[in-house]
């Protein structure tokens, strides 16, 4: 079943919609929420439909809200299961961030979670019959199904841990959009490569400091790191064993365990 959707208010010049989901690692994220953007776009021909994640995956709201700020009205649709309220009322503010000094001023309307949408629980209960016609899982994988590779057994040489933050916050700061940063001056770094495992990590607390990274086993936590900064701060830390001090939040102010 297909939820009938209004067409935008006549009294408006334009409108853009932004589709607000929750990111993944891999790219299929964003291939459903653009699937979902394009066919909800087709139903209202004219409307900008615009996929942004809350963390881990960018465009970020602050991005996906500048590629629509030429509409007068842009509806955020948040699309995240769980809902939390705090999150939220976080992201309110990062739309109200937005907005302060540009010289055009869209309304921002944020439309109600999808947890509370009227037409869900009918939604679900027809994609459940769908589902009825669908066959079993085991059509699904192949015969080797009981084994994984060998090398998901394997530990990688390593000394140290790079925790990459990509949570809501630090992905607004563009957390996001500096991963590959962080990866590439580990890979392209022969002092770095076979020593810094980096990794992402959710929300870890002091968001004022994001983008943040943290590096074990010494515990010392960095930022707001720009793109200059990274390869810089893992270059000195592990290849030096030296704390940058101008950019650390929290931890020893020495290296003495690597
Ligand atoms: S989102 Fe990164 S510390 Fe909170």
């Amino acid at each position: 079943m297909t939820a009938a959707i209004r067409p935008p208010p006549t009294d408006h010049a334009s409108v853009a919609i932004v589709l607000l989901g929750r990111g993944g690692v891999a790219a299929s994220t964003t291939a459903e929420l653009a699937g979902l953007a394009q066919q909800l776009a087709a139903q209202w021909p004219g409307v900008r439909v615009q996929p942004a994640f809350v963390d881990r995956w960018q465009p970020d709201l602050p991005t996906a809200l500048g590629l629509c700020a030429d509409a007068d009205t842009i509806v955020i649709l948040p699309l995240m299961l769980p809902d939390e309220a705090a999150l939220r009322r976080w992201l309110h503010k990062v739309a109200m961030r937005w907005r302060a000094g540009r010289d055009q001023s869209p309304t921002l309307i944020f439309g109600e979670p999808l947890a509370q949408a009227v037409a869900l629980p009918e939604l679900l209960a027809a994609a459940a019959r769908q589902a009825l016609d669908l066959p079993d899982v085991a059509t699904l994988v192949d015969e080797d199904w009981r084994h994984d590779p060998k090398g998901w057994s394997s530990v990688p040489e390593h000394t140290h841990h790079a925790l990459w933050c990509i949570g809501p916050r630090c992905a607004a700061a563009g957390a996001v959009a500096l991963w590959p940063v962080l990866t590439g001056a580990i890979n392209q770094n022969p002092a770095l490569k076979k020593r810094v495992r980096p990794l992402q990590t959710s929300c870890q607390y002091p968001c004022n400091h994001g983008p943040l990274m943290i590096v074990y086993p010494e515990g010392v936590w960095y930022g707001p790191l720009g793109q200059a900064d990274i390869g810089r701060v893992l270059a000195q830390h592990v290849a030096h064993q030296q704390v940058v001090q101008a950019l650390r939040v929290h931890g020893p102010k020495e290296v003495t365990n690597s």
